[in-house]
Formats: structure tokens, sequence, C-alpha cells
């Protein structure tokens, strides 16, 4: 007989774990039919040899969508799927969890859809992910901006500061919602705590983007989540620390909120694809399944060992320094923001590659990140810290080019348009020498971390070039 949901949540608890997608991809598995449907490849029986070699056999036969071999279904949430996402739910400690396929950048997009307007003024920090902004320009909503911090050393956008949303909610009784990224690229940690407690005083509801906190439920050495301290929903990329595949998230409504979860569930019947890939679905209840594990909760808290073992490292390292929580702002420990003297963080991160071996998440003109992921052991962090010990120690010099390229602006933006007309507006292509003086038609944002140099609708100024080495044209507004 089929067990209840709540059956099945005892199970796990005292079984230590339970993953009804997986479980059911099983079953299909064990179970081949006769298949005429798609994916036309057919359990990897029309696929290209090099790459079925590539990813052996069994990756293939379960590559199949939701409707067949009683997987359920992503839109509505039926089956295997849904209870995986009430799972993911009880997990993260949210109300409703959707999984996302394009990642949170899916979920941005539908939160944008299901609950701006256009004309509905929204604070948003400056260096928010395209993605909401993409958001903002469907829904034609107005972002109100507020510029977090400035880590001026470390060249890296900080912390928000509760007092200024507080002063933006206090000047424009017009705004509907506060929309904020935590923790930042490089770690840095606001206090949402007293941002939600001011956003409830005035009656906005606050959406937090956790894309890179998926793992602050789990361990009581990471930051709290945003679903624990009042805020209203919550992205999590958990392709990106959270061990799912590429390309697969959540979104968590939290249990509190009144926000309508009707809407955003429309919006991202919308937006996904209707042939959703089990393969990611089945990683994210696999991921869910693991951090809630023994096993997956050892490696966590093995992520966490590493990455002090690796601060203690480099703090005795001379010439090198790590971005660490200051007065005013935490930091996430397991997110290692470095910089070596006498060196960009381009040309550090080129070292490390070529010399070394070594690939880091990213590089700015100041430093390197570096993840101290779930899945790297022990003597991963030792090789890291010797080959940073003899970067530092030796003669290594910077490299014209490398040196020269900048990565973020940190720049007050100019607005001199919407960002939706100008988006929309009738645009012509320039070159980059060209641009200055001009409106922006368009969105620059370098990858990762997806950060803006340019909407549309600003300025573009002097400061903007050393930004745009990798750009020849601008697309700016026609007469602007
Ligand atoms: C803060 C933030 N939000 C959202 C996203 C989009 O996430 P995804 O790559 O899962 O679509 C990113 C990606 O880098 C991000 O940094």
């Amino acid at each position: 007989m089929e067990k209840s949901l709540k059956q099945k949540i005892d199970i796990l608890k005292q079984t230590d774990v339970y993953a009804p997608i997986v479980e059911a991809l099983k079953k299909a598995y064990e179970n081949p039919t006769y298949q005429f449907h798609i994916p036309g490849h057919t359990k990897g029986k029309a696929i290209f040899k090099d790459f079925k070699k590539l990813t052996g056999e069994k990756v293939l036969n379960i590559d199949t969508t939701d409707e067949f071999d009683n997987l359920g279904t992503l839109h509505p949430a039926t089956g295997p799927i849904k209870e995986a996402q009430e799972l993911a739910a009880q997990a993260f400690g949210a109300k409703k969890t959707f999984f996302l396929l394009n990642g949170s950048t899916a979920g941005n997009l539908a939160l944008a859809m299901a609950l701006t307007k256009k004309g509905q003024k929204i604070v948003v920090n400056r260096n928010c992910h395209r993605s909401i902004l993409t958001g903002l320009i469907i829904s034609g909503a107005e972002p109100i901006w507020v510029c977090p911090n400035r880590i001026e050393d470390w060249s890296v956008w900080g912390n928000i500061e509760a007092s200024q949303i507080e002063e933006l909610l206090k000047n424009n009784d017009d705004i509907s919602m506060v929309w904020i990224t935590n923790p930042t690229y490089e770690g840095v940690v606001s206090d949402i705590k007293s941002i939600s407690e001011v956003c409830k005083r005035y009656g906005v509801p606050l959406i937090v983007d956790e894309a890179h906190g998926c793992l602050w439920n789990f361990n009581k050495h990471l930051p709290e989540t945003a679903l624990k301290l009042g805020a209203d929903a919550v992205v999590h990329s958990l392709h990106k620390t959270g061990g799912s595949m590429s390309q697969s998230s959540m979104l968590h409504i939290s249990k509190d909120s009144c926000l309508d979860c009707d809407a955003v569930e429309k919006a991202l019947k919308l937006l996904h694809t209707t042939s959703p890939s089990l393969l990611l679905l089945a990683s994210l209840d696999a991921a869910r399944a693991n951090l809630q594990s023994k096993s997956g909760l050892k490696l966590l808290d093995r992520a966490v060992k590493n990455a002090k073992y690796l601060r203690t490292r480099l703090d005795a390292i001379p010439n090198l320094h790590q971005l660490k929580g200051d007065f005013g702002y935490k930091t996430d420990v397991t997110k290692v923001f470095i910089k070596v003297d006498g060196l960009s963080g381009k040309r550090l991160e080129s070292i490390l590659e070529i010399d070394f071996g070594i690939e880091v998440e990213s590089a700015s003109d100041i430093g390197v990140l570096i993840l101290c992921n779930l899945g790297n052991k022990h003597s991963d962090f030792k090789y890291l810290a010797d080959a940073l010990e003899k970067i530092a120690t030796r003669d290594y010099k910077d490299i014209y080019y490398l040196e020269k390229r900048k990565h973020m602006p940190m720049l007050e933006p100019k607005i001199m348009m919407s960002l939706r007309d100008a988006f929309y507006s009738e645009k012509e292509t320039i070159p980059k020498e060209e641009a200055v003086g001009r409106i922006s038609a368009e969105v620059v944002a370098e990858c990762p971390p997806g950060i803006s140099i340019l909407l549309p609708g600003e300025l573009i100024t002097e400061e903007h070039l050393p930004y745009l080495r990798d750009y020849e044209t601008l697309e700016v507004v026609v007469n602007g």
C-alpha cells in the first residue's frame, strides 16, 4: 500500500533519509518499458557514441521528463515531485518550496512576474544579480536602488544596513517590496533580522536572494537563513554549493508569509520548460536528502572545518590577505576571498591554474574567491594553502594586461530613464568610445557574478570604460 507523506517523513526520521524522486527513478530504471515517447534518444540508444562513453549508459537511461514512468509532474506538482518539494520545504524551514530548472534565475523571474507590477517601486540593491533586473524589466516595476556599503580595500560591495532600508521606506510611502541579496558573492552577510524588522514595521514584504547561502540551515557555524529571520521568500542555488546538478535551484516561501503562492506557481509554470529534466529534479531531491543525512551533515561539517583550517593557514602567509568579518558585517566562513600583494586577482588566478592546476571560483582585479565545498577533501586545502604560500613568498610578477583588467565598478548609477522604457526604446549600437554621455539600452553584466556594470536607462560615463575592456560596442538609446 502507498505510504502517506507523514509515514514517509516518520521513516525519514528513523532511517536517516528518504528521497522520493530518486526512489521513483530507481524503480523506472529497474522496470523499463517499450518507449514510444520523448526524449527521442530512447534511453541512450540513439546518441553520439563518444558522448555515451563519457556519460555512461545509466545517466542516459534515466534521462527522462515528467509525466512518464509514474514520476509525477512538475506543474502542477504531483506524485514524487510534489512529495520531494514538501520534504524540501520541511528541511529548509519553508511553508512551500518550488523546484527550479534554469537556476535561481527562474525563481527571481517568477517572483518579479508574480509579485510586482508596472510602476510599482521596489527597493533593490544595485549589486543584485541580473535575473532580478530582467524580472523587473518584464514586470515594469521600478527599482529604487540601495547601494550597499563599499569595502574599498577589496573593491567589493559589502553589507546593506537596516537604516538604509528604513530611510528609503520613510521617504517613499509607495514602496511595495524590498528585495535584497544576501550573502554577496564574496560572502559578506547583512543583518537580515534587523532589515526584516524594518520591513515588517512598514508593512512591506522582504525577498532575499540567498542564492549563495543554501547550506546555512544545516550547520550552526554558518549564518542564519533569511527564512528564519523574517524574509517572505528566498531563492537558493542548490547547484552552486548545495550538491545538486548545475541549473537546479529552489524557491521557498516562508512559513508566516502572506505572499501569493498561487501567483508564484503560475508564473513558474509559464517560465519553466514543459519538459523538465527528471535528472535535475532528482538531483535537488538528492541534495536535500544528503544535507539531512548523517553523511551529508558530516560533509558539511568537514567543509566548515576545512574552511577554518585554510583561513588559519592563510593568516600565517606573509603578503597574503583574506576578507574577514568586520565591525558591521559578518562573512560566511566557507567563502574565502584572498589577495596577494603585488598581484592582481586575475594574475593570481592564472598562476594557480597554470603552475599548480588549481581552479578557483572567480577572480577580480583585486583577488580570487575560493569556495570550501562539500566535496573537497582536507588534502585539497593543504595543497591549496601550500601553493598560495609559494606564490606569496616567491618573486611572481604581475602582467600588465591582467593587472589592468577591471572587474566590478562600484559607481553610483546616474539614472536618466526607467529601466523598462530604456530596454524597450529604439536602440542603436555604437563604438564604446562614442558611448560616453549616452544612455545605456542594455544590461551589461559580467558573469560571474552577474552584477551589472551598466543598466538600461543609466548614463554611460568615462568611469565605466575600464570595466568594458571586452566590449567594442554598446547599445544605447536613440536620441538618448
Ligand atoms: C546573487 C545571485 N542570485 C541569483 C543568481 C542566479 O543563479 P542561477 O545561476 O542559479 O540561475 C546568481 C548567480 O550567480 C547570483 O549570484
